[in-house]
């Protein structure tokens, strides 16, 4: 059976302030902490064995998850006392691996979701007789990410960083964050220090001469590092366009945890999330967003693709598009916040603090 390892221990920075208090794997997205997706869909693939390599805010994972039974899994934690990078984190679990040398070891991101065929990737990587193998994924803009080309075998010929010119951009196929890795090159890590696997493992294992094969598999596939992207990825899970075993309830337009209170006429669209407690008032339209356990918006406010955070507090009539609200914040009544702004935890905006439209 094909054991895994999580990387959960990065500090999230692009989704602050939602990863002040919180993890990243750990801040909900339909409801459950993201995690808990990424756990439900390896074990709907066959994973018994799952370790979890933590750092940031590290003592938040055991508590939720425990011993992974609950979940039908066998799962450990390995902290790392100073973050050890991607390639590191892969490293500082080794011992805690039951593989054979040359057995295949999955590898996620823990902060990607996708509809990804896990065992095709592990069959791909046993046919194929690589040392390593990765989820490929096709975008419109490669710019921001890794590239990594492969010849007409799919066999990886190099790893691309982030392209800066057009001439730069060889292929639309980037690294989407899960890998198999043969167990013995997992050994050949170097240990105790700081080592980025896309940065630093890849590139040397492709010019020491191993062989490192690409799957392309285009199904969906989102990185929920940014806060537009989480919020996003929470609303398709609702929807039911983005895979999972573990979304609590049906899909559909909006999903109201059970101890949550909506006004009768509030509309609620888009894979709108509301959490546990939250309390959303009469005429509140919200779409596409995701609302955290204990928060309350208040009658006639507009809410668009935005992500209100735990106890945080949405005034009456104000509108909100394309943002985050921090953690116990407070938006006064008649707010107008628009794309890309970043309420801080428990910052307060008075009434009428921001506006962007003309008052005519
Ligand atoms: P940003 O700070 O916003 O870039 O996010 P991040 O810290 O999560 O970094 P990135 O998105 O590049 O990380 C990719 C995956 O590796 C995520 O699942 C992280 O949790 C994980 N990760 C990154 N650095 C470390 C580390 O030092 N240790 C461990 N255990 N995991 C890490």
């Amino acid at each position: 059976m094909t054991e895994a390892i999580l990387l959960v221990g990065g500090k999230g920075t692009r989704l602050r302030p939602l990863t002040v208090h919180t993890p990243k794997p750990m801040v909900p997205a339909a409801g459950v902490p993201f995690l808990t997706h990424q756990l439900a869909r390896a074990k709907a693939a066959g994973v018994e064995h799952i370790v979890l390599a933590t750092s940031y805010l590290a003592e938040v994972f055991e508590p939720y998850f425990g011993d992974g039974s609950s979940l039908g899994l066998h799962i450990e934690y390995v902290t790392e006392a100073e973050p050890l990078g991607t390639g590191g984190a892969i490293r500082n679990v080794a011992s805690r691996l039951h593989s054979a040398p040359d057995d295949p070891v999955l590898i996620f991101n823990g902060d990607i979701l996708t509809g990804l065929d896990i065992p095709a990737l592990v069959a791909t990587h046993q046919s194929s007789g690589a040392d390593v193998s990765l989820h490929l994924t096709r975008v419109a803009d490669p710019r921001a990410y890794g590239l990594v080309p492969t010849d007409a075998s799919g066999r990886v010929q190099a790893f691309l960083e982030k392209p800066q010119t057009p001439e730069e951009i060889v292929t639309d196929q980037i690294n989407a964050g899960a890998y198999v890795f043969r167990r013995s090159v997992i050994d050949m890590i170097p240990a105790g220090r700081p080592v980025s696997v896309e940065r630093e493992t890849f590139p040397d294992l492709l010019s020491s001469g191993a062989h490192l094969q690409g799957m392309v598999d285009s199904t969906y596939w989102l990185d929920l590092g940014t806060p537009q992207a989480f919020v996003r990825g929470s609303a398709d899970l609702v929807l039911g366009r983005a895979p999972s075993p573990a979304v609590p309830g049906r899909c559909g337009d909006c999903l109201v945890l059970p101890t949550a209170t909506v006004a009768p006429d509030a509309k609620l669209t888009g894979g709108t999330v509301v959490g546990e407690d939250a309390v959303i008032g009469s005429g509140v339209r919200i779409s596409g967003s995701t609302v955290l356990a204990g928060a309350v918006v208040d009658p006639g406010a507009v809410i668009t693709d935005s992500l209100i955070g735990a106890r945080a507090q949405v005034g009456t009539r104000s509108v909100l598009t394309g943002v985050v609200v921090g953690d116990g914040a407070t938006v006064g009544p008649d707010n107008e916040l628009r794309e890309g702004v970043r309420v801080w935890c428990d910052a307060v905006l008075p009434e009428g603090a921001v506006r962007f439209s003309s008052d005519q």
